[in-house]
């Protein structure tokens, strides 16, 4: 079987989805690798080290689409997908971050070329899957990155100190969303001496905010049933956001810096965070919103920008762990070789469709968009082909 690791194409993209450590692993499983040219350059990988690690380079995009079996890529498709899918063939299989409740559409296009495409996104969330959870392993990196930036704007310090000058008081920070990110959002936050506060709809994650040294903040609000299977969060409806913005007013109001990162996978960020709550914080809070891809948490959020309203710096950062591209492409690289090496057998590729995580993450085959959710935005009438059939 034959790899391919083409050059990023995405706006301001800097991770690789493959790292130089993991082609031998990919060798002993019978994978061939190839790597576009400089493809992992602005990462801190270069050319010389996939070649000593056993890949073949490959100048050109085109001709790496076609030798290559499967494609492997971060941020999948997404630059100028039309000429992507272009460059693809019938039964070429495409593996990556590939945004499908985003982009249905490129979706169909995949379908439509006969591509077999699996989405990381889409991962069911088991055990036997938290080695490839690539995006378990990208909020993380988010999450330690959103309080870097929120330091920075910050024109105060985070820890405590005193000194000669007198005693200098710690920065308060509050989490809304207490995930992935949201968790390593605090223990950052922790580590540069802030003093934490925390919220999140999912009622368990009150221990583990609380085992990284901060406070759950407990709102009068009914959240049981806010957690569905995998430990997402579920869409709460209109009337419970209402009260929660409503009883965050205060924690929000006092707190330097706000990070928020409540998101509810498929579906727009709910808005936790209004003009209202904005104009009552302290001149010179920072809020860096996590959910800016998704829409935001904060009305005032411009995802991408970093814009300024009643004295409260608002960053909305998009694709924040490009930014930190050596370990996202690290972390990246060895959730994918999990992936492959599930698929593969005896060095070809081998789709048992009776495999959860094959299931999960499959979005197109044999022409058809499999994926029940993508086809329900699509528009496609009638059921999702079965596993018998695939
Ligand atoms: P996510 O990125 O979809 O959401 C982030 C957080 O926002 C979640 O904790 C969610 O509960 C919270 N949230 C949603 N609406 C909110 C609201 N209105 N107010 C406050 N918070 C709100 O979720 P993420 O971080 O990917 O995962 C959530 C949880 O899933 C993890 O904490 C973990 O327990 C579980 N998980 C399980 C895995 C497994 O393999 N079993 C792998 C990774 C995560």
């Amino acid at each position: 079987m034959i790899l391919g690791v083409p050059l990023a194409s995405y706006p301001n993209e800097r991770r690789v989805a493959l790292v130089p450590a993991v082609v031998p692993t990919l060798a002993k499983a019978g994978v061939e690798v190839l790597v576009q040219r400089e493809a992992g350059e602005k990462a801190g990988f270069s050319d010389a080290a996939y070649q000593e690690q056993g890949a073949r380079l490959i100048p050109d995009r085109a001709q790496l689409f076609s030798s290559a079996d499967v494609l492997l890529q971060v941020h999948g498709l997404s630059a100028n997908p039309g000429a992507e899918v272009e460059l693809m063939r019938s039964g070429q299989v495409i593996v990556g971050l590939l945004n499908p409740f985003g982009s249905p559409q490129t979706v169909r296009e995949l379908a439509a070329k006969g591509v077999i495409a699996f989405a990381l996104e889409l991962l069911p969330r088991i055990s036997r899957a938290q080695p490839m959870d690539a995006l378990s392993a990208m909020a993380t990196i988010a999450g330690y990155k959103a309080v870097l930036l929120a330091a920075e704007a910050l024109p105060k310090m985070f820890p405590m100190m005193i000194t000669a000058a007198g005693t200098i008081t710690p920065a308060r920070v509050f989490v809304v969303g207490a995930g992935v990110a949201g968790l390593q959002a605090i223990a950052t936050s922790r580590r540069l001496g802030g003093v934490v506060h925390a919220y999140d709809v999912r009622p368990v994650v009150k221990e583990q905010v609380e085992s990284l040294g901060a406070k759950f903040v407990e709102l009068k609000l009914e959240a049981a049933g806010a957690e569905a299977a995998g430990g997402y969060a579920k869409e709460m409806g209109e009337e419970f956001y209402r009260r929660q913005r409503e009883m965050m007013m205060q924690v929000v109001a006092e707190s330097d810096v706000v990070i928020t990162t409540a998101a509810v996978p498929g579906k727009k960020a709910p808005i936790l965070i209004t003009k209202e709550m904005v104009q009552g914080m302290r001149s010179g809070s920072v809020i860096v919103d996590l959910a800016a891809e998704t829409g935001g948490n904060c009305e005032l959020t411009r995802p991408g920008e970093t814009v300024e309203a009643h004295g409260v710096t608002m960053i909305g950062p998009i694709n924040l762990p490009a930014t930190i591209p050596y370990h996202a492409s690290q972390m990246y690289a060895r959730n994918v070789t999990a992936f492959l090496r599930n698929l593969v057998k005896d060095g070809a590729l081998h789709l048992n469709f009776e495999d959860q995580i094959i299931q999960g993450t499959l979005l197109t085959h044999k022409g058809e968009v499999v994926n029940s959710q993508v086809r329900e935005l699509l528009g496609l009438s009638g059921s999702t082909v079965s596993n018998k059939e695939l």
